[in-house]
């Protein structure tokens, strides 16, 4: 009986010293476990009388009831605390302020050719890439430049072999890539949008790597009224129902005949400011009706197709549309510039 108390005892005073689950869980199996403590006091009971088992048997099982619980409670107060130190620790403030983080926006270059992709679209044309490494054939032959023809300026292009690879100088070539790719030579429908590079010294009006949307529609009996009802119905669309557009003749080697495009000046409408360089006008692309030579290159019959063209400069239609003055302004990628885009646009 006295081996019970002094354990009872020591166990009380260890109980004391316990201060996390890991010590506790070793001081149970200490006591409890199968070799522990108790099971150890029992073995003694065998010298025992009947009589004197009874009672010491009784006061084990007390024990070991009291120790249970002991341990119990103490596991209990161990766990909470666990519990409260980690609420505390991952306690979250939810008054302080949000954390504001920048959400990106639509490049003023992508916001134009994102509208002017719509507005094709929804006159039915497909919008068709091509690529930025292009071939001689494609960039200059199949348009009717030939070799050593005066308006396929070596100068202006970079070459990256032997003159037979070059980074396209217009998206014209996508032109004569879909109309060879065309296995019916059947009518097409088409816009092209695409980074084009060219050997200038960048300034505020050039830059060596500029964008492009071409255009091209080729059917059976269409006729310049198609080009012009087209070109006008996307500049009213583009730049407001109240301009108009002036079709200038001009020469290119890909349409006979050829017109740069002017749309009535938006700041004065027309009547003649700094910005029109006192024309009232300004040029926003070239056209025409596509030159016979190009519908042979391509397999195309001229006797029973024919075709309009054109290529869009996307900066210019940008700068006009949001009166940024220089080009460059779209490949520095100041935040500035960028945000004050957003902000005319309606964005945050
Ligand atoms: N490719 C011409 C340029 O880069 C623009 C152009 C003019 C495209 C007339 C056309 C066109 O499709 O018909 O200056």
């Amino acid at each position: 009986m006295e081996m019970i108390e002094n354990l009872k005892k020591e166990m009380e005073h260890k109980l004391k010293e316990v201060k996390s689950l890991e010590a506790l869980n070793i001081l149970k199996a200490e006591y409890l476990g199968k070799k522990g403590s108790i099971s150890e006091l029992t073995k003694n009971m065998k010298d025992l009388s009947i009589e004197e088992k009874k009672t010491f048997g009784k006061s084990v099982n007390e024990l070991k009831s009291a120790i249970t619980l002991q341990i119990d409670e103490l596991r209990e107060n161990l766990e909470r605390e666990a519990l409260e130190e980690k609420m505390q620790r991952e306690k979250i403030d939810v008054t302080l302020p949000g954390t504001d983080f920048k959400i990106g926006t639509l490049h003023p270059l992508e916001r134009i050719r994102t509208e002017i992709e719509e507005i094709f679209i929804s006159m039915g044309y497909d919008v068709v890439e091509g690529p930025e490494v292009e071939t001689d054939l494609y960039n200059f032959e199949k348009l009717n430049l030939p070799k050593n023809h005066p308006a396929r300026d070596a100068q202006d292009s970079f070459y990256i072999e032997d003159e037979k690879m070059l980074l396209r100088t217009h998206t014209s070539p996508v032109q004569a890539r879909t109309m060879d790719g065309n296995k019916e030579k059947g009518a097409l429908r088409i816009i092209c949008p695409g980074k084009t590079y060219r050997r200038d010294d960048d300034d505020a009006t050039h830059s060596h790597q500029f964008s492009q949307i071409e255009g091209l529609v080729i059917d059976e009996n269409l006729s310049l009224a198609d080009l012009k009802g087209t070109l006008e119905i996307v500049a009213r669309r583009l730049f407001g129902e109240d301009k108009s557009l002036r079709f200038r003749p001009s020469f290119f080697p890909f349409t006979e005949p050829s017109f740069e495009v002017d749309v009535s000046c938006f700041k004065c409408g027309g009547k003649g400011c700094p910005i029109c360089k006192g024309t009232g006008w300004i040029e926003i692309l070239g056209s025409g009706v596509v030159h016979p030579n190009v519908l042979r290159n391509c397999g195309y019959d001229p006797e029973k197709y024919t075709g309009f063209a054109f290529g869009i400069g996307q900066e210019r239609v940008a700068m006009l549309k949001y009166g940024i003055t220089d080009i460059r302004s779209f490949y520095t990628n100041d935040m500035r510039f960028l945000e004050d885009m957003d902000r005319m646009e309606g964005g945050e």
